[in-house]
């Protein structure tokens, strides 16, 4: 265990643990994991009181991917203005050093280097390129989480699609690198997707137990990278406290993230090995999707119909027919009539691994609330009574998006049940590298090889 896994009072060792224990009590390929939340039933993980557990930064893995999900995501999405490689690298040379400093809970930038306490005035940043210096008093930092514990801060970096080619054109020299895994998602069923809520070239997924925490996290990593990248698009997600050991609700008012990866099946599905790209190595492949949910409208219906849609009971999360959350589903149980149990287009059992060629995908998405507009046109047109902009912000992990979420998606957005409820307003794709080293950057294996 590294001297950051030592002080975070809580390791993936720990994590791992616990869920290959729900695993062997389930005796399931997939056990309640991250999302899920249930590994909290070990109590030596999850965050402190006080915010003071700080999540490692450097390893094989990034963090944000097997870390045990925060309470809060901050995710933005970035385009690049610079037609410059060294550029893209100076800003991920910055970037991973602003973020292994914040998650320690120390300011963004070392200047006048301490803790957020810092009070020092800064001096004038004169590097090409580069942001306005932060405000006087914050140190290297614009401030707003002085004196705050790091929340079990982790900052993700993703690639995507566009970095290696944009409209045609190989800005950067790494159209030949870009992994065929990374190709644009293809249209799906049911689509709405918004082109201002979608893409990016590159992607920062802030986790914390405190919103500002991450929010500033993201915030320092635009200011740093002003001039060069900008903020294309960004969405805020949260999940609610829930006791240690229970699945948290989404917005539907279900335990979402039950049925998650095993640690056994991190390494086969989630993780990119040797069958990838050298710079992609201990990474993997982010799918993210603004998914609006008619809430008004999924209201008005029977819980008896929404078990049904979903194919779990609301209150406990037990699948239909059975009384424990972690029951394994059985899509064959059948009723007195011989009809299933779980119907044939509910969302469990169209996205089980079992309905899906064995695809499995780490979920880690986080309930979102845009508030209501009510100047705005009534959205979408068709359905009367819309008025929050909420819904689940969609973010799922794997080794090869090909036979993960466009495998499942395939299925799922043409017969689910559950779409008449839904619908993909934003959609990305991210190549997220593996980890670092102290003396490393984020991503370096690609920009500097
Ligand atoms: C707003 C949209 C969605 C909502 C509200 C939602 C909700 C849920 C809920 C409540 C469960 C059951 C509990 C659990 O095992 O976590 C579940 C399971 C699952 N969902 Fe979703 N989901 C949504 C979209 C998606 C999408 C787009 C995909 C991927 C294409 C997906 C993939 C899965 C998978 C793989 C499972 C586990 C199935 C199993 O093995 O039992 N979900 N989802």
């Amino acid at each position: 265990m590294n001297t950051e896994d030592r002080r975070s009072g809580r390791s993936r060792r720990a994590f791992f643990k616990s869920t290959a224990a729900l695993a062997a009590a389930t005796g399931a390929g997939l056990v309640a994991g991250p999302a899920g939340q249930a590994l909290a039933a070990d109590p030596a993980v999850g965050g402190h009181a006080d915010g003071s557990a700080i999540e490692p930064f450097w390893g094989v893995h990034q963090g944000g991917i097997a870390t045990p999900p925060q309470r809060h995501v901050y995710f933005a999405a970035f385009d690049l203005s610079t037609s410059q490689r060294s550029d893209v690298a100076a800003i991920l040379e910055a970037w991973t050093a602003a973020a292994s400093r914040m998650s320690r809970g120390e300011t963004a930038e070392p200047r006048e280097a301490g803790l957020r306490t810092a009070t020092s005035p800064t001096t004038e940043d004169s590097r090409p390129g580069y942001a306005a210096p932060p405000a006087p008093g914050a140190g290297g930092d614009t401030g707003e989480v002085m004196g705050m514990t790091p929340h079990r801060l982790t900052v993700t970096f993703g690639f995507g699609p566009s970095l290696f080619v944009k409209d045609g054109k190989d800005r950067y020299g790494l159209a030949a690198r870009r992994p065929e895994a990374l190709a644009d998602l293809p249209p799906f069923p049911g689509d709405q997707l918004v082109e201002t809520h979608s893409g990016g070239d590159l992607c920062v997924q802030a986790c914390a137990d405190d919103p500002q925490v991450a929010f500033h996290a993201v915030r320092q990593l635009a200011r740093i990278a002003s001039g060069s990248a900008q903020i294309r698009w960004a969405q805020t997600g949260f999940l609610p406290d829930v006791p240690p050991g229970q699945a948290a609700r989404n917005l539907m008012g279900f335990k979402d993230g039950i049925m998650n990866p095993a640690p056994h099946q991190m390494d086969p599905f989630v993780w990119i090995g040797a069958g990838g790209p050298d710079w992609l190595r201990g990474g993997s492949y982010l799918v993210a999707r603004r998914i609006r949910i008619a809430l008004e409208h999924w209201d008005s219906m029977r819980v008896a119909f929404q078990e049904q849609v979903v194919g779990r009971h609301k209150l406990s999360g037990a699948p239909l027919g059975q009384n424990r959350e972690s029951a394994p589903l059985d899509l064959d149980a059948k009723d007195q009539d011989g009809n299933p149990i779980i119907p044939e287009n509910a969302h469990v059992r169209l996205s089980a691994a079992a309905a899906n060629g064995g695809a499995v995908i780490l979920r880690r998405g986080y309930s979102y609330n845009n508030g209501v507009d009510l100047t705005a046109e009534r959205w979408p047109p068709w359905r009367e009574g819309l008025e929050y902009d909420a819904g689940l912000l969609f973010l799922a992990f794997q080794q090869d998006p090909r036979t993960g979420f466009i495998r499942i998606f395939d299925k799922v957005s043409r017969f689910d049940m559950m779409n008449q409820f839904v619908t993909h307003v934003g959609s990305a794709l991210f190549a997220c590298p593996g980890g670092a080293t102290p003396g490393e950057f984020i991503g370096q294996r690609l920009l500097e090889g």
